[in-house]
């Protein structure tokens, strides 16, 4: 990688194409939109196939198939590869505990191990296309797992380990998943999670589910039922060493993942084998200049898109190091990352905003302490990145020395979509900014009637052309996949994104447009948090809205209306918040819960989210009362006053 690389402040650059002089990147980008096909089929190559695809892309929309007619193995591209070369005695894996222990495992013990698992299922009966839950910690045995499934063709559905017993049954009761691979416990700032037990209780929910199989964690006693649970250690004594990986279709699923959307039921994102692998293994090119000699680390959980595509696939797909860390940032003291990047000698380095603000809230002190000469390019993933934390991020961890690649993309897009791409050419920065789309993503900003805007205007995110990554449907309900990304903006998908492309063509996201909140860059929608919180006893109604925080770029605010009787008190209130962790998990819990005598609600019946949004942002209600079109001026103006002081009030408590 070049280290030649601008930094410019938006503010400051004149208008025109200036910044668009990177020739290497703008012929690729136009190469890959005139000709798809001959593009991606070249991208294809790179990696190892049994057989070649008959057709490069079958698009009918909405569904786009790639590589039709190729097979090949996600497992055999990421394990099995590298071990016919040099690389068999590379680092595969450095885990590091919360606790401090560590594991290092080359890809030949990657080879081993994940043979041996892969025998564990295949002895339980797990077939070609079974649905297999895991719900681990940040444990090596989670990507031995999501590969040691991908090389029986059984489809992985991985829930975060942050989730509960209730949000994680809705998840296996749709995939009817029939194992749950978990561990007696993990780590997470010096306590154990009883994963195990919040295990049992998504099972009792599940009929599908005939086997558990416990990964010894933390060696704390947990109960296991006869005849369902099972040791891993023991069956590990009982397996192969050998698996032959199961040549798949380029469209089999690889994996299911479940995020949230507009509706209370997450939806099951389904990724292909070929076209996820193919876009993934070029995007780390492109994005990331990832090399042979890079140590990357994700610090994201495995348990969402980012820790699927950036721990597992993608960097293993390269035959690089990668570091997998257990437990909490600023656990036992707020260094603890800063060590891990000395230690192992990280040289790409990947997080969220979040993350970089609490960071920078603790101060430049503490990454001072390390040395992180290793780092040669930072990533930023999930929400905006502010450009102060941006500079911050910049200056105190990246030494004034390595780019940022602020990347922009969603669990549907398998891979990242918009993001400077220094591994084909660098180009100047600008903090804020995810820059340029990628080759072969042809994204654009425009109006509610579909049209392109103008620079500089604030519109909706489209993505005109399929690309390899996009997700081949929601699992199970191909209406929903059609509705959700496909009717807005007939024949182009929809991202649900807020964005404006400036003068020099860059991107700006600006968040959601939909009823989705980020917090802490975790996608939780706002039915979600509503249906979980009518499931209190003593609730009649709720709203949900996201305020803005200075550190997880939003946080959870709870209208709620109470059930005739019963009275408002700060123990509801704590009861209700409480009741939302055990429904969800740790990220539902909100900032504030309101109790409002009524919601505001348009003559239709419609809550006034944005009203609601103003209320808690702080907002004065501007030109709001014009889009409620539905209601008078005066009754909004009234709603906002009254929920105003409702707010300011409980501040007050
Ligand atoms: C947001 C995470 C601004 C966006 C990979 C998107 C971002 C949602 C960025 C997807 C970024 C992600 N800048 N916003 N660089 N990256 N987003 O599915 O709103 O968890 O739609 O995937 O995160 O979240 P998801």
């Amino acid at each position: 990688m070049s280290s030649s690389h601008e930094v410019d402040s938006a503010s400051s650059l004149p208008t025109g194409l200036r910044l668009w002089p990177s020739k290497r990147y703008a012929e690729m980008h136009r190469r890959s939109l005139e000709d798809p096909e001959r593009f991606w089929s070249e991208e294809a190559r790179k990696l190892d196939w049994y057989k070649t695809w008959d057709r490069v892309l079958d698009w009918t929309p909405p569904y786009a198939r790639w590589f039709v007619g190729g097979k090949l193995n996600a497992c055999y591209q990421c394990v099995d590869r590298h071990v016919k070369t040099w690389r068999r005695s590379k680092v595969a894996i450095y885990w590091e505990g919360e606790t401090g222990e560590t594991r290092v495992l080359s890809y030949s013990t990657l080879f081993r191990e994940v043979n041996r698992c892969a025998s564990v299922l295949q002895k339980l009966g797990v077939k070609k296309g079974d649905r297999i839950a895991l719900y681990l910690p940040m444990i090596p045995e989670l990507p031995l797992f999501m590969l040691a499934c991908a090389r029986i063709g059984a489809v992985h559905t991985v829930i975060f380990s942050g989730f509960s017993a209730q949000a994680m049954c809705d998840r296996i009761f749709d995939t009817q998943a029939k194992v749950i691979i978990t561990a007696d416990g993990g780590y997470r700032r010096g306590k154990i999670v009883a994963l195990k037990d919040i295990a049992d209780e998504a099972a009792r929910l599940c009929p599908s589910v005939e086997k558990i199989i416990v990964v010894k964690r933390t060696g704390e006693p947990v109960p296991m039922t006869k005849g369902r649970d099972l040791w891993l250690s023991s069956l590990l004594d009982e397996a192969e060493m050998l698996v032959k990986p199961e040549p798949m279709e380029s469209t089999h699923p690889l994996y299911i993942l479940y995020t949230s959307g507009t509706t209370g039921k997450p939806k099951g994102v389904v990724h292909s084998t070929g076209g996820y692998l193919v876009f993934n293994n070029s995007a780390y090119e492109w994005v990331f200049d990832i090399r042979e000699e890079s140590v990357y680390w994700c610090t994201a959980d495995v348990g969402w898109v980012t820790g699927h595509s950036s721990i597992v696939y993608a960097p293993l797909s390269h035959g690089a190091a990668i570091v997998l860390y257990e437990g909490a940032p600023d656990y036992p003291t707020v260094d603890r990352w800063w060590d891990i990047v000395e230690k192992y000698g990280v040289s790409i380095f990947y997080t969220s905003p979040t993350a970089v603000r609490m960071f920078m809230r603790y101060g430049e002190e503490w990454p001072l302490k390390h040395d992180l000469s290793s780092l040669e390019l930072l990533g930023s993933v999930g929400e905006p990145i502010n450009p102060e934390v941006w500079q911050w991020y910049y200056k105190y961890i990246g030494g004034e020395r390595c780019p940022i690649v602020d990347t922009w993309w969603q669990t549907e897009t398998g891979g990242i979509m918009i993001s400077p791409t220094p591994g084909i050419e660098p180009i100047p920065l600008k903090p804020g900014s995810a820059t340029l789309p990628l080759p072969g993503v042809d994204a654009v900003v425009v109006d509610a009637e579909g049209n392109e805007i103008p620079p500089g205007q604030t519109g909706f995110l489209i993505i005109r052309k399929p690309w390899p990554g996009l997700l081949m449907d929601i699992y199970g309900d191909p209406q929903r996949y059609q509705e959700s990304y496909w009717s807005r903006f007939p024949g182009s998908y929809y991202t649900g994104d807020f964005a404006m492309r400036d003068e020099d063509g860059y991107f700006w996201l600006l968040g959601r447009a939909d009823e989705v909140l980020k917090v802490a860059g975790h996608r939780i929608g706002t039915a979600e948090l509503e249906d979980a919180t009518i499931s209190h006893p003593a609730v009649a109604e709720a709203a949900v809205a996201g305020k803005p925080d200075p550190v997880k770029g939003e946080a959870i605010v709870l209208f709620v209306t109470l059930k005739k009787g019963t009275s408002p008190s700060p123990d509801l209130r704590k009861e209700i918040a409480q009741h939302l962790r055990r429904v969800i998990g740790p990220i539902a819990a909100p900032d504030a819960v309101y109790f409002v005598d009524s919601l505001p609600k348009t003559r239709s019946g419609k809550i006034m989210r944005r009203l609601l949004k103003a209320v808690v942002s702080g907002q004065s209600l501007g030109d709001l009362t014009t889009l409620e079109d539905e209601t008078s001026v005066d009754e909004v103006k009234k709603a906002y006053e009254s929920l105003r002081k409702i707010s300011e009030s409980a501040k007050d408590n």
